[in-house]
């Protein structure tokens, strides 16, 4: 990745026009990757490899450690889940007090021992762990060749432990900072030196890092969950700053070496809401956490008197009154709350939405002046693409409003306007109740929006507040019926292609529930508008077909049926999701998901519920990772 719109242009295209040394930069990026570093009294080596157990959802295809102990660096590096790095450990001792790891995910190319990080130079004194690209690597590489530096691995990384051992001459800060002023690219870097044992060094530009500061003990990592165990004492590292990590101290400077003072930011989450807690997989626990994630983000945005309140937001009145068209752009599930958010806008404050998927966006040719508001969703606040196209529109004068779920992200820290989600740290790959938050937000938001361009009155805004208080004991009753959701899945697991059907706001929770269903049981799936069916998609429904028909809009519910008709006159196996007042569904499906009473507009958070339930449900009994599905990974910070 690189977080600048233009070298990324140039960097994609000479890997598409040339298949030249460039696309081996592109193909070798560390990016999807997780970092952890300690230094302290303790052993380094069960706090790295916990911390990384913490980070794999970044990338799980290899990961390494590297420790000194007695003037020497230490390293032990395997190719494969961290279980892997696990077992070697045991052969294999490793142990000190100050060292880095590495949780890596190859954006293309095979996971290799020799690929995996850290790196070393060839005297084995410094090491070096690396998340981000770094995009001038192939001049580097020849540069130090010449020099008489040998490389191992195929990586970017390489150069970096190199670079750092050519400017080394006593001062190992000194050196990382000549280093750093000849990287091009994305990197959080993790450094350590032989001869210096007691200082650990960290550096940021374009991919996370925090600093967690213990007692007598300090840490480094991609993630806040990866220390949580240690310390809720945290400084969020901004672009182009580096720390200097000693067991008592952190000095944060610029990377021209200007002095920064910064603000501890302390974590009140607990670090039993980054573990299962009793669940067997995070995307079970994550699930039944909805109607509390609903309520955390809901409360502190609603007044005593039942008043939408998000004056933190600052949203500047004028400027909305001024605006005349929303883009509405994120990717996967994010995009799919945005479609949600997309019509509360549009019916609520009257204001065109287009929503578009982040990395169409970046490549069309938007309509972007000073009078467009860009709201881009994302729950981890790194997605490459949505970053990009954030970038786009602020340089084409546009304001952006993020809606995210991690406090001091690369789009949280580039938007104008941030609301968060208070989900808490959604750790399984497929998202669920960042989803709902997202949506809960992007509510408040066109609600606060029509009260400022005075489309929508205080009595109106009250009587949807009041519902949206509700969402979360209604999602609370559907989770009382995994039992029913259970045997659904029974009946469907085998299956080789799944429809998912609705019209209007069900078409676009089709979509989500198609996406949870295939990215975890790696069934096939198709979601259709279900007027759309009998133009082609049809065709596909057979005898037994499962299809997901979706009527939770009661000004659609009898087109629905019709629709239902349709694919249950080929023979179609027909599971139906509608409000438990409208009964006559039962009369056409195979079986019923009811979802407690609703207005229109807010059925979407409830009845993706079942969904995700289902989907749970059939890859659990097909065997599959859930947590971790092949070939995905939690954060893309790739395009
Ligand atoms: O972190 P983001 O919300 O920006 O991530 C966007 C998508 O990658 C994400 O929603 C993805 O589609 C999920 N795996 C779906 O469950």
């Amino acid at each position: 990745m690189s977080c600048h719109p233009k070298n990324y242009t140039n960097l994609v295209s000479d890997y598409r026009d040339k298949s030249s040394s460039a696309a081996k930069i592109f193909r070798r990026g560390e990016n999807m990757c997780g970092i952890v570093g300690y230094i302290g009294s303790k052993n380094a080596t069960d706090i790295l490899l916990e911390g990384l157990g913490k980070l794999e959802y970044r990338g799980y295809d290899s990961a390494g450690i590297a420790v000194i102990k007695d003037n020497s660096i230490q390293v032990e590096k395997r190719k494969g889940r961290l279980a892997v790095l696990k077992e070697s450990l045991e052969d294999n001792h490793v142990e000190g007090n100050v060292g880095i790891g590495h949780t890596r995910w190859a954006t293309h190319g095979e996971p290799s021992d020799v690929n995996s990080h850290p790196h070393l130079n060839n005297e084995h004194t410094v090491a070096v762990v690396h998340n981000g690209i770094i995009e001038n690597y192939l001049s580097l590489r020849q540069e130090l060749t010449e020099k008489g530096y040998t490389f191992k691995s195929e990586t970017d990384t390489e150069v970096l432990p190199f670079l750092i051992d050519y400017y080394y001459e006593g001062d190992l800060v000194e050196a990382v900072k000549k280093t750093i002023s000849r990287l091009e690219g994305a990197y959080a870097l993790g450094i350590i030196h032989k001869h210096h044992p007691d200082m650990l060094i960290a550096v940021r530009k374009d991919s996370p890092l925090v600093i967690g500061v213990g007692e007598g003990e300090n840490f480094i990592a991609s993630d806040i969950p990866a220390i949580l165990n240690y310390t809720r004492q945290v400084y969020l590292i901004d672009n182009n700053e580096m720390a200097v990590l000693t067991n008592d101290s952190v000095e944060i400077m610029k990377t021209d070496g200007t002095k920064v003072d910064k603000e501890i930011y302390n974590v009140e989450w607990d670090v039993e809401a980054a573990e299962k807690g009793g669940y067997a997989h995070f995307m079970l626990k994550e699930i039944h956490e909805q109607p509390k994630a609903v309520k955390d983000t809901l409360s502190p945005r609603v007044d005593k008197d039942g008043m939408v309140n998000i004056k933190d937001l600052k949203l500047d009145e004028d400027y909305i009154k001024r605006i005349n068209k929303v883009y509405m752009v994120a990717c996967g599930t994010a995009y799919h709350a945005g479609l949600i958010g997309k019509a509360f806008i549009e019916k609520y404050a009257n204001i065109p939405v287009v929503a578009d998927i982040a990395s169409e966006f970046r490549y069309a040719n938007p309509f972007i002046d000073e009078n467009t508001l860009m709201i881009v969703v994302s729950q981890s606040g790194e997605t490459a693409d949505t970053l990009a196209a954030l970038r786009l529109a602020k340089e084409k004068g546009a304001k952006v409003l993020a809606v995210t779920n991690v406090v001091g992200s690369s789009i949280a820290r580039e938007s104008d306007y941030v609301f968060y989600t208070w989900a808490g740290p959604e750790i399984a790959v497929a998202s669920t109740k960042a989803y709902t938050t997202q949506i809960i937000g992007l509510a408040l938001i066109s609600l606060d929006m029509a009260l400022k361009r005075g489309t929508i009155d205080e009595i109106k805004v009250k009587e949807i507040v009041g519902q949206i208080w509700k969402l979360s004991d209604k999602i609370e009753m559907i989770l009382n019926r995994e039992e029913e959701i259970k045997d659904m899945a029974n009946e469907i697991h085998t299956s080789e292609d799944i429809f998912y059907i609705g019209r209007g706001l069900d078409y676009y929770l089709a979509l989500e529930g198609s996406l949870k269903l295939k990215e975890i049981s790696y069934i096939h799936s198709e979601a259709m508008a279900a007027g759309e069916l009998k133009h082609g998609t049809l065709a596909l429904i057979d005898k037994k077909t499962p299809v997901i028909a979706i009527a939770t809009q009661d000004s659609l519910y009898d087109k629905m049926l019709s629709n239902i008709k349709e694919v249950k006159a080929r023979g179609a196996y027909v599971i139906g999701v509608a409000k438990e007042t409208n009964k006559e569904i039962e009369e056409i499906v195979d079986k019923v998901i009811y979802i407690p009473e609703v207005m229109d507009e807010l059925a979407t958070p409830i009845a993706v519920v079942p969904l995700q339930m289902l989907a749970y449900y059939v890859a659990l009994n097909r065997g599959c990772d859930i947590d971790k599905p092949r070939n995905l990974a939690k954060s893309v910070t790739v395009e």
